[in-house]
């Protein structure tokens, strides 16, 4: 793997140009570890400064090494309640890490209470939001299946089930992840006749997602209940949610190594910074070479938008019957 420094730099300097309303940089910005999966890059990106600060984590063990080695501010945004993470958390915040832990049921809150039981300070929590779009009474589901918790009512339930651990726990953070407009193109050319479709949800999606997460901070608000961080957006929706005034912080990642994905994207744009080095290990036929490996295909709904482009040498596609991976 080889990763073009000067192209990645461009695009951490870009993706903060789609933070600024009124030419001012409006958010904080969490780097999502799942999408970098380099130390030595996360490291670059969190030296550059304002407005990258702390990472979104992606699993428990992973959040307590990156603690162990000087990484500060880690949001573990996956919920989780098996017992080995839940140590690990635990060790990590005996270790004095600042680390807050994702939440969405009951049940995850009065896990993380038993493993903070008799600890020095309490756990910080957040409350995982779905804001999936969903359309007919839940009959259309545009969106991930992210959570049970879908409305400011549901966070209050899950506020009052954490105020029952006072010692333990402080439920004093939310997220909520607009999954169908980070990670749908409106201009992809696999899809061509979906691309309408996908702007249609995109822009009920953004309205929906900015009415649902203001409610959400309402419900904080009305309780008096502090709402230390609330985190939304991903690469593909920055410079939609910058607008959001309850948002306290955007989490973004895969922008800056740019899977081809985003060229499919009318709102962003990146520059491809990742690049795999492969053998040609075989040549079954004039014009045609079988390559070993092929590199990361995006997440998300399978398919080609989601599947690394051959660059060099030039002219270079990929077959249909076969992908990378
Ligand atoms: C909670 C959360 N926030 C943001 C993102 C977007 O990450 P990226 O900008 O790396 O695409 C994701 C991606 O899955 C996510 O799970």
């Amino acid at each position: 793997m080889v990763v073009d420094l000067e192209a990645f730099d461009r695009n951490v300097a870009r993706l903060v140009e789609y933070l600024r309303v009124d030419g001012r940089v409006s958010k904080a910005l969490r780097l999502a570890t799942k999408s970098v999966r380099v130390p030595a890059l996360l490291e670059r990106v969190l030296k550059s400064g304002v407005p990258y600060k702390g990472l979104m984590c992606y699993s428990a063990e992973e959040a307590r090494w990156l603690a162990s080695q000087g990484f500060k501010d880690l949001l573990l945004a996956y919920p989780t309640v098996q017992e080995s993470d839940l140590r690990a958390v635990r060790a990590a915040v005996d270790a004095g890490a600042s680390l807050r832990l994702m939440v969405d049921s009951k049940e995850g809150i009065e896990r993380a209470a038993q493993a903070m039981r008799g600890a020095a300070r309490p756990l910080d929590l957040a409350v995982d939001v779905d804001a999936s779009l969903r359309l007919l009474g839940g009959l259309v589901h545009l969106g991930v299946r992210r959570s049970p918790v879908r409305s400011a009512a549901d966070v209050g339930r899950l506020l009052d089930a954490a105020a029952k651990f006072p010692r333990e726990v402080r439920l004093t953070g939310a997220m909520a992840y607009e999954a169908q407009v980070a990670g749908l193109g409106d201009r992809n050319p696999f899809k061509k006749l979906v691309n309408p479709v996908a702007k249609l949800i995109r822009a009920l999606s953004v309205r929906h997602v900015a009415r649902l997460r203001a409610e959400v901070a309402e419900e904080f608000r009305r309780r008096s209940a502090p709402l230390e961080l609330f985190n939304g957006g991903g690469t593909g929706s920055v410079n939609y949610a910058a607008h959001e005034g309850c948002l306290t912080e955007l989490s973004a990642g895969s922008g800056l190594l740019c899977s081809h994905l985003f060229d499919y994207y009318s709102n962003v744009h990146f520059e491809p910074a990742c690049f795999f080095a492969l053998q040609a290990t075989r040549a079954s036929d004039d014009g045609y070479v079988t390559c070993q490996g092929g590199g990361y295909v995006a997440s998300g709904e399978p398919g080609r938008d989601r599947l690394p482009v051959p660059h060099l040498p030039k002219g270079t596609k990929l077959v249909a019957m076969e992908g990378t991976g």
